[in-house]
């Protein structure tokens, strides 16, 4: 089903056209050098269908956005206009890997510390939820001392997230499209009132001239792609070191980039053809949508040497597309990155000595995996 493609990456085929069973069409796109190819070339494959509504948006739903505000104007990852560079160098100051670096030993210790509790609660015979008791909410931590966030509760900000994620990108009912954007309205509206006078990110975006609608769209964005996207990546990695013999004397990030390439959250990505032209001798008439396969992207064999092993350092390991390509490349990779090292090496031995009692669960979706609860016990109880 083209809603779950991470339960069937395939090997590596000629683009296909396929029907997404909720109106639309996508040009199904699974070889590593296309999907790059495609990547690379923002001129003939823009980025402007990034955020689009796979399920089309009943009236009854867009009413509740507007009375909401809500309002998207192309930022960042759909944005493939003029303004793009600069809102994009804006964020790549503030996400800069040498700012990330400084905030390892700080992650640390608030690792260490959820991690001691976790192993408290396993030796005293109960289990434990990894997702809710590690990675949940840690990448809103970060991301607030980086960035500035407006002082929501955390659980606000990853409800919103999560309903961004389903409304824009699951197969959806009108009732369940109507409660999605209550949700994603009410947070946009708080976001709209943090743009006019937060910190941070809002106030440099404010200070460049940009106005309150690309000052929001981009702090949406960016609580999305930097929030949920990582705690899922979290949860999924923790999951993979659970369940994989991990070689001794491995280096931690060689284990998470075979995790990247393995158990990428984001599965799949859009872009929109402006004219006619082909890709690996199919025809792409101008318009026409691509389903970048990111996931299958990482396991051809013409790159990876074993693509289904979970082999860290093997070759071709680190040319994943899991953070995409070309301009609109993930600006928080060194982040993600950082954030998933500290947790493998702060979880690993904790992680040797669970037995798994209920693996991540992952709804339909086109793009997310978003695992929920990732439940293990002590392997001796
Ligand atoms: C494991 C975690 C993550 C994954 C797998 C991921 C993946 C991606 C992907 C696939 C794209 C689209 C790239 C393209 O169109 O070529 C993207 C864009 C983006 N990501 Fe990430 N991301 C992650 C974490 C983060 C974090 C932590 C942040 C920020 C705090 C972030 C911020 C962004 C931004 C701002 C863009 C848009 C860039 C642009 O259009 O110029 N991401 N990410």
């Amino acid at each position: 089903m083209l809603f779950r493609l991470w339960d069937s990456v395939p090997a590596p085929a000629p683009a296909r056209l396929v029907a997404d069973g909720v109106g639309g069409e996508h040009l199904l796109v699974t070889r590593h050098a296309e999907v790059r190819a495609v990547l690379a070339d923002p001129d003939t494959y823009r980025p402007d269908n990034a955020l689009d509504a796979v399920t089309p948006m009943p009236v009854s739903a867009l009413r509740i956005l507007v009375r909401h505000g809500f309002r998207l104007p192309p930022t960042l990852a759909n944005n493939g206009g003029a303004s793009h560079p600069a809102i994009r160098a804006e964020v790549a100051e503030l996400l800069h890997p040498h700012s990330v670096e400084r905030h390892r030993p700080w992650l640390t210790s608030v690792v260490r510390s959820r991690v001691a509790s976790a192993a408290a609660a396993l030796r005293s015979g109960e289990p434990v939820d990894l997702h809710a008791a590690i990675a949940a909410d840690l990448p809103l931590l970060v991301l607030a001392r980086l960035v500035d966030l407006p002082a929501a509760e955390a659980g606000a900000v990853t409800t919103f997230a999560r309903a961004a994620l389903e409304l824009f990108w699951a197969p959806l009912s009108a009732d369940r499209q109507g409660h999605l954007a209550r949700v994603v309205g009410e947070f946009h509206a708080v976001l709209r009132d943090f743009a006019t006078h937060g910190d941070g990110l809002a106030a440099r975006l404010r200070a460049a001239g940009h106005s309150p609608d690309i000052v929001v769209g981009a702090l949406f964005f960016l609580l999305v792609a930097g929030q949920e996207t990582t705690s899922q990546f979290l949860t999924l990695l923790m999951h993979r070191l659970a369940t994989t013999t991990v070689p001794p004397g491995v280096r931690t990030a060689d284990l998470v980039e075979e995790s990247l390439r393995l158990d990428t959250p984001i599965v799949t990505w859009r872009r929109v053809a402006a004219r006619d032209t082909t890709l690996g001798g199919v025809a792409v008439p101008a318009g026409t949508s691509l389903l970048l396969w990111l996931a299958a992207a990482g396991r051809d064999p013409s790159v990876v040497a074993e693509p289904e092993v979970f082999a860290p350092g093997q070759r071709g390991s680190r040319r994943h597309l899991a953070f995409g390509a070309g301009a609109h490349r993930c600006v928080g990779a060194s982040l993600a990155r950082m954030e998933a090292e500290v947790v493998a090496s702060e979880t690993l031995p904790l992680l040797r000595s669970v037995t798994v009692l209920r693996a991540p669960w992952t709804p339909d979706n086109l793009t997310f995996r978003m695992p929920d609860a990732f439940v293990v016990a002590d392997i001796s109880a």
